[in-house]
């Protein structure tokens, strides 16, 4: 069972202001659902978008994309990230809502990581 992190952004069908108060009531009645399947999460909204990062067993993680992508409050999404890791960022969160700052500090953090590591790997096989 590969543990797996997937990520996404999509728009919102409702204005921006509807849209956070739609995430902010997705987020409380999904944190019992996904602790249940083994999902950690964290979304947020930023100018109308939604973004959100899916953290769990391969297999989940699938099936709930499958049904999120199925939801009429949102179109177009276009996921950004799909790949094992090796540990979870947000294992303390079934599904928690993050201000979008946060929310992009966080990625941000793990781009710059993915970049140091591949670096490191691609050094040492120079030597
Ligand atoms: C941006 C966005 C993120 C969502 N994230 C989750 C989630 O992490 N877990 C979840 O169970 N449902 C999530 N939902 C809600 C699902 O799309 C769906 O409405 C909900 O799981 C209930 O499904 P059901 O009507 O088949 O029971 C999300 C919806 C949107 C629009």
């Amino acid at each position: 069972m590969r543990l797996w992190k997937l990520s996404y952004i999509s728009t919102a069908v409702a204005t921006p202001d509807e849209a956070l108060r739609q995430l902010r009531e997705i987020c409380a009645r999904s944190g019992e659902r996904n602790a249940r399947i083994g999902i950690s999460s964290v979304a947020t909204v930023h100018r109308g978008r939604f973004a959100q990062v899916l953290e769990g067993p391969e297999s989940a993680v699938r099936a709930l994309l499958k049904r999120i992508m199925g939801d009429p409050r949102h179109h177009s999404i276009m996921v950004l990230a799909d790949g094992p890791i090796v540990a979870r960022r947000y294992a303390d969160w079934a599904m928690a809502y993050r201000d979008p700052k946060a929310f992009l500090s966080d990625q941000l953090d793990d781009i710059l990581q993915q970049t140091a590591d591949v670096v490191r790997a691609m050094k040492a096989t120079w030597h």
